[in-house]
């Protein structure tokens, strides 16, 4: 079907702390792209974001940092929006949820449900602390997942393995509050019944979206199907949030992930009103296309349970598709706000300033599309240096020092080619390429479109080797200008493309070129005259270079940050996060912890164990003995990581085979509240086998 119009939103991010590589290349980066590309194309396109400044994640931020839900989210909400305009994140409305037009329409979703009496009505006993005299919804409670035993499970998801949870499900829950054991008491909220809408969801999304859906998102939207929809709460008894519209629910607001979605119908009506435009049309009539860009953990709450809602209330579109990506990871680690072991955006923006587009473009290179995918600083570097640089940067630099070497920087036309045939393949080439970009784009494959594009440069130069200008310029010097005319075509054809990967690049492309270049679109990637003869480009004295090469101080002092930061969590987190420590166990006597024989040893090597994503095999010398040791640690570190490290090791532990390896005790780790390991080491290095009492 021909679509009128797309909507796109992106995930509106919690205003409870800053933005870090992740959540870009996750949602933001991606959705940029596409709008960016279907504005080129001159596609009506709105790009919908904003922040989500309700539910636990606000309250239990400003309960750590001591003042007032409204002071976090006003302090974040404008780090955020800044972040993301520095960035080039092309919003055209960055909105909130504490705006009074989201309260109202968010309440009005509720209300048309409740109208049409979709909700079930129910009491039950929920988790309550009697220290706090609050009731524990979603984050304010953890426990065990009844599914994969994480200890450090949400009571609305465990993000170990995906589940949706209820407090109630969890095993051994624990207030975060007080950190105790809460109690159970009556209370009453409204629940969707997501298993009523189960056939419906079925027929829409396990028909409808199959071969459409990317896997990882379709795949993940088939196992909670399969194992069936449960009715789920749209209340919570809290004081933060939309107040439930009704007149017997005092102190109840609305779940922040039925109100945060309608999020992004309240900015388009923001945005709407500013530009006098009519919302509805985004929202409601049939040609329009809605797209969600969100990370993976996201995917239940824009896959099932808003397209439920959306389809309950009858007269809002549904999305056509949620290209979800998984995560991204730092340094062969999980990304953790609470050990700062992230890349801050704002903190780049600052340290790295004229560089926003070489992190969109490494982003974009390694984005995390089918499975998860590393970011590392040295990686970082390498694509500056050996592809941006060198390629791109060098690419449009010749161009431009030739045009003004050989023809007094005046472009010239295409008098006196002598080789017509490669200045048609070359323009062919650029053609097919654009093509390739716009499928892999319309596709949501931004990675390879953005290789497609580099490809252009790599064409672009290759030309130039094979023609050798300088060469011709002292044989048959009326040859050369053709030459050039047809690379300045390329380069003028790059600022074009630049516009969606590079955008601050394709400022500076053209801004060598001594054009706004307001008059090149998409259709001029077909043209053959995109920059006319007798056009004077830059005659600025020395040639800025469009990509500085990144030298390795400036990497190692990325890593030494990173490596302060892991050794000093708690104190360098610029945003710790609240997780109650874990219930003390039973009481033992000496004589039980003297059977315990725990030795300083140190790492010697280290790898992985096949097929086992969780498993590192060590061979430890434990200045007794070398000997090998598996442990369940591989989510946390990589093997060359480990190598080298001084651990202390439990030595007379009954040896066990663990996936056919014989594992001759266990090293110890102290284990981070909310996720991850931490690698205990003394300050200075021991002998091996000191003992550990
Ligand atoms: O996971 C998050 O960060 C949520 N704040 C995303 C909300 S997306 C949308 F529904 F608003
Ligand atoms: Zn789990």
């Amino acid at each position: 079907m021909e679509f009128k119009r797309t909507t796109v939103t992106a995930a509106l991010p919690y205003a409870n702390g800053p933005l870090h590589i992740g959540h870009i290349a996750g949602a933001y980066l991606p959705a940029d792209l596409y709008v960016r590309y279907l504005r080129m194309r001159g596609r009506e396109v709105i790009f919908m974001c904003g922040s989500d400044e309700h539910g636990a994640a606000i309250t239990l931020r400003a309960k750590k940092e001591g003042i007032s839900p409204q002071e976090i989210i006003d302090k974040y909400h404008v780090l955020i929006r800044d972040t993301f305009q520095r960035f080039g994140i092309a919003f055209d409305m960055y909105h909130r949820t504490s705006s009074p037009i989201h309260h109202q329409t968010s309440q009005d979703f509720f209300r048309v449900l409740y109208e049409k009496g979709e909700f079930t009505e129910k009491s039950s006993e929920q988790y309550y602390d009697e220290d706090y005299k609050q009731f524990l919804a979603d984050r304010y409670i953890t426990g065990t997942c009844p599914i994969c035993a994480n200890p450090n499970a949400y009571g609305d998801q465990c993000e170990r393995c995906g589940s949706t949870l209820n407090p109630t499900d969890l095993i051994q829950p624990v207030s975060i509050l007080s950190g105790k054991t809460p109690v159970l008491r009556q209370t009453t909220h409204w629940y969707l019944p997501l298993d009523k809408y189960q056939p419906w969801l079925e027929e829409w999304l396990i028909e409808g979206k199959k071969g459409i859906w990317k896997n990882n998102v379709y795949g993940q939207c088939s196992s909670w199907l399969k194992e069936g929809l449960q009715p789920r709460s749209m209340t919570r008894d809290l004081d933060w949030g939309v107040d439930v519209p009704l007149p017997d629910a005092e102190g109840k607001k609305l779940y922040v992930w039925l109100d945060a979605p309608i999020g992004y119908v309240s900015a388009t009506k923001q945005w709407a009103a500013d530009h006098g435009k009519d919302w509805e049309l985004y929202w409601k009539d049939p040609e329009t296309r809605l797209i969600h860009f969100i990370g993976k953990d996201n995917i239940v709450f824009h896959c099932i349970i808003f397209p439920s809602i959306l389809h309950t209330h009858g007269e809002y579109i549904l999305p056509d598709n949620v290209p979800a990506n998984e995560f991204l990871n730092l340094e062969g680690e999980k990304m953790s706000t609470s050990r700062n072991h992230a890349v801050w955006l704002h903190e780049y923006l600052d340290e790295f300033p004229g560089k926003e587009d070489v992190l969109r473009y490494v982003l974009c290179s390694i984005m995390p599309e089918a499975k998860d995918s590393d970011f590392t600083w040295k990686d970082f570097q390498a694509r500056n240096n050996s592809e941006l640089a060198d390629i791109l940067g060098n690419y449009v630099n010749r161009v431009v020092s030739l045009t003004r070497k050989y023809c007094d920087g005046i472009a010239p036309g295409y008098a006196g080619a002598q080789n017509p045939d490669a200045i048609a393949v070359l323009h062919a080439q650029v053609s097919q390429q654009a093509s390739l970009i716009a499928d892999s784009l319309e596709n949501f494959r931004f990675r390879e479109a953005q290789q497609e594009f580099i490809n252009i440069a790599r064409a672009g130069n290759k030309y130039l080797t094979d023609e050798e200008p300088w060469k011709k310029w002292k044989a048959s010097p009326e040859a050369v200008p053709a030459i050039l005319h047809a690379s300045l075509q390329v380069v003028a054809k790059l600022g074009v493309l630049a516009r969606i990967f590079l955008p601050h690049t394709a400022d500076r492309i053209f801004s060598l070129l001594e054009t706004d270049g307001l008059h090149l679109s998409w259709e001029s990637l077909a043209s053959e005259d995109a920059i006319a003869a007798g056009h004077r480009i830059t005659q600025v004295e020395v040639l800025p270079l469009l990509f500085e090469k990144i030298e390795d101080e400036t990497i190692q002092r990325q890593l030494d940050r990173l490596a302060t930061a892991k050794q000093g969590p708690a104190a360098a987190s610029p945003e710790p996060e609240a997780h109650p420590v874990e219930a003390a166990k039973g009481e033992i006597t000496y004589e039980d912890f003297q059977k315990m024989d725990i030795r300083l040893g140190t790492i010697l090597e280290a790898e992985r164990v096949p097929k086992a994503d969780k498993l590192l095999k060590f061979k430890v010398d434990t200045g007794l003995d070398i000997r090998t040791i598996v442990s369940g640690v591989a989510e946390y570190f990589t093997p060359e990581s480990m190598i080298g490290r001084q651990v202390p090791v439990l030595i007379n532990l009954k040896p066990r085979t663990i996936r056919g390896v014989e594992s001759q005790g266990m090293i110890l780790f102290a284990e981070i509240p909310g996720g991850g390991l931490f690698a205990l080491a003394p300050e200075e290095a021991l002998q091996n086998g000191s003992v550990v009492k």
